[in-house]
């Protein structure tokens, strides 16, 4: 049986990684979880110097899920360099660095540096704020979209993962920018901009006042994002929304992804990326299936 999959002449030994942000760069999971059993560690979003964050009360707890509002706290790619790439080296998984930045200058300054590191491939984070756009996140406009992932895969000397923000009213427009742009992958989905408010002290519980909204709630929302963006265009697609087990990543696999990403569920059980793996390959068992390719977008 082959639950290997291949993104961007990368393999992974199975399709099963972290979602960015939920996993750090592993340290306290790998005492709770096999880190070898993951097909990648993608590690929280880094930038080309420290990033403090937003101000607390930061994460809810809302139904289904979680909001967040970390601001992409990082200590800066290059404490990242000297101390998170040599721990997730010894571990048998692949590395997907995540990289945001406030402009495509910021961006690049990070992936020259990562360039010559052995991370495995680079996902970019374009929902972070473009400063010279009034804040509006990369993300959002196909135009911008295409023009930041042309000018991030000049520069960079490893595969290019684009991520995808839902925050649009066509996540097709989005996929064929991103190819257009000459990503190798995507993946999607990241946060739904969400909001609560504490009705007895009439205020936000966020101070950001919004957040990033996921967990199980927003999987049938991903699962239809990760069909239409999977459909449109002929590079792989990494799959992730509210997956909590196995069935859930299955069914992101069927509507056409080749990698099931795990986030806000790594919260709740740590061990749940691995549990996830050992189920698609149980799945893969009972229905005789020989090999995970055969699954990805085979839903009719
Ligand atoms: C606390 C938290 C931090 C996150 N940080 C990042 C990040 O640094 N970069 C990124 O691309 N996505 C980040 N995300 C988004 C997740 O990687 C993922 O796309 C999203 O949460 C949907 O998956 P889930 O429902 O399984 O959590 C973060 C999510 C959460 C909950």
């Amino acid at each position: 049986m082959n639950l290997s999959v291949n993104i961007a002449g990368v393999t992974l030994k199975n399709p099963v990684v972290t979602a960015s942000g939920t996993f750090g760069s592993g340290f306290e999971y790998s005492e709770m979880t096999d880190l070898n059993k993951l097909g990648a560690v993608v590690t929280k979003g880094v930038a080309n110097v420290p990033w403090e964050g937003n101000p607390t009360p930061r994460v809810a707890e809302v139904y289904g899920g979680m909001l967040n509002a970390i601001g992409l706290e990082n200590p800066g790619v290059d404490v990242f360099i000297e101390r998170d790439i040599p721990f997730l080296r010894k571990f048998d998984t692949r590395i997907i660095a995540n990289v945001c930045g406030h402009s495509v200058e910021e961006y690049i300054e990070t992936i020259e540096k990562l360039n010559e590191t052995d991370v495995d491939m680079f996902e970019m984070n374009f929902s972070c704020p473009n400063v010279k756009q009034g804040a509006i996140a990369f993300g959002q406009d196909p135009h911008v979209l295409e023009a930041t992932a042309k000018a991030v895969k000049a520069a960079s000397k490893k595969p290019v993962i684009i991520k995808l923000s839902p925050n649009v009213t066509s996540i097709k427009d989005m996929a064929l920018a991103a190819e257009a742009g000459g990503a190798d992958a995507i993946s999607l989905i990241n946060t739904l901009i969400g909001m609560k408010i504490d009705i007895n002290k009439r205020k936000f519980v966020l101070a950001n006042k919004t957040g990033g909204f996921s967990g199980p709630a927003v999987k049938p929302v991903a699962v239809r994002m990760v069909y239409e963006a999977s459909h449109a265009v002929k590079i792989p697609v990494i799959g992730m929304g509210g997956i909590s087990d196995a069935d859930d990543a299955i069914e992101f696999i069927l509507a056409g992804a080749t990698a099931v990403a795990v986030g806000t569920m790594n919260f709740i059980d740590p061990q749940t990326t691995a549990k996830v793996a050992a189920g698609i390959e149980a799945y893969m068992k009972k229905y005789n299936v020989e090999d995970i390719k055969e699954l990805v977008g085979a839903v009719s």
